[in-house]
């Protein structure tokens, strides 16, 4: 089950439904060396598939352990700043699933952390990893689209339904990542609304409809629901001259430029005259497919290896909590606009 051993020894700790991913990948890159989970069903599963590797429940013996260089966070959101914590302290380089805290104050101290030790910490933002994201952030850079103006971004589906944290910051780290990614600017003002329908007395979000306001009157507007009965995952990027669409559950055209765009006529002598409206061709570019989690992990151990920040390093991951946690703050004073801290 392991590739060519790295130089770099992994641990995973918590390696339940998404870890397990990470199990692999790390496995794959030759690099894993220990699994750490609470669960014993789930140490279980993992020493039965992975005999050469380590399996305990104990933190502690990933924290002394120095054949250990760097460990992923893959344990349950709430606990993500704890066990970060630990590792950072310990010497250990560290990538912590998104969102990399619940509060952006301890995503504050992670990075600050981070920073006193000379620790590389990278965050779980998977999607900047993803092929497309990087090719379409490569058209919008080379100014294909013309000004960005506006993004919407749609994250739906039936399940999975979490019970620590709500639909926003179980499902919008991914859309904040890639707006901020794609705008090269971090969030300023979040307004969000949302319903609570499953757990109700615990007061959880199924769905939020939330603006986020980006420098220079750019705009997005994330959608996200695990109350849904449709998979979407989509991103549409509305510029001055073309516009784009991000599909992630199409097959074949996970990318699209739409040659259409639409620009005011100065000399408009009616009211209907005013804009004109311009439809040209679609355009699905040829985009190499790879796994977005193994890139991520391939980048994450080459910034343990060159002491580099990757694009998913912890400052975008703190950027990510503040709008996240502005959000929150809209969310309960129902939907009024909130700076992000
Ligand atoms: N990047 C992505 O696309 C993506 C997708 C799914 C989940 N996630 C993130 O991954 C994280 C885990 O989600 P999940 O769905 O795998 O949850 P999960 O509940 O299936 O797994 C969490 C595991 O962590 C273990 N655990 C909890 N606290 C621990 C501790 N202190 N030490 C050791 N083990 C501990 C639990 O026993 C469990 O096995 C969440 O933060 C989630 O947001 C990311």
């Amino acid at each position: 089950m392991s590739g060519a051993a790295s130089d770099i020894g992994v641990a995973v700790v918590g390696a339940g439904g998404w870890g397990k991913n990470h199990v692999r990948n790390f496995a794959a890159l030759g690099a894993l060396r220990t699994i750490c989970d609470q669960s014993e069903a789930v140490r279980a599963r993992h020493a039965e598939a992975y005999p050469e590797t380590t399996v305990t429940a104990e933190l502690g013996r990933v924290l002394e352990d120095p054949a250990i260089q760097a460990a992923v966070v893959a344990t349950d959101a709430p606990s993500h700043f704890e066990v970060a914590r630990a590792l950072l302290e310990a010497g250990k380089d560290v990538l912590v699933e998104k969102p990399l805290a619940l509060r952006g104050a301890d995503a504050e101290r992670l990075v600050a952390l981070a920073e006193e030790r000379g620790r590389v910490l990278s965050v779980g933002h998977l999607l900047l990893f993803h092929p497309v994201v990087e090719r379409l952030k490569a058209i919008i850079d080379a100014g294909e689209l013309g000004e960005v103006l506006y993004l919407v971004c749609r994250r739906l589906n039936l399940g999975v339904v979490r019970h620590e944290e709500n639909a926003w910051w179980s499902l919008a780290p991914h859309d904040l990542s890639i707006a901020t990614y794609l705008l090269g600017a971090d969030p300023t003002h979040v307004a969000a609304t949302g319903g609570t329908f499953l757990q109700t007395d615990a007061g959880i979000e199924d769905v939020c409809f939330a603006t986020v306001r980006y420098p220079a009157g750019r705009l997005a507007h994330v959608h996200v629901s695990w109350l849904d009965p449709h998979k979407t995952r989509m991103t549409t990027v509305v510029g001055s001259k073309k516009m784009a669409v991000f599909d992630d559950t199409s097959p074949d055209q996970k990318l699209r430029i739409y040659d259409k765009g639409a620009e005011p006529l100065p000399e408009a002598i009616s009211y209907e005259q005013g804009v004109r409206v311009r439809t040209g061709d679609i355009v699905v570019p040829a985009v190499r497919m790879a796994e977005p989690l193994r890139r991520e992990c391939e980048a994450f151990l080459e910034s343990v290896r060159t002491r580099q920040p990757s694009r998913a390093d912890g400052r975008s991951g703190l950027a990510v909590v503040r709008a996240l946690e502005a959000g929150a703050k809209s969310l309960a004073e129902g939907g009024r606009e909130v700076a992000v801290g």
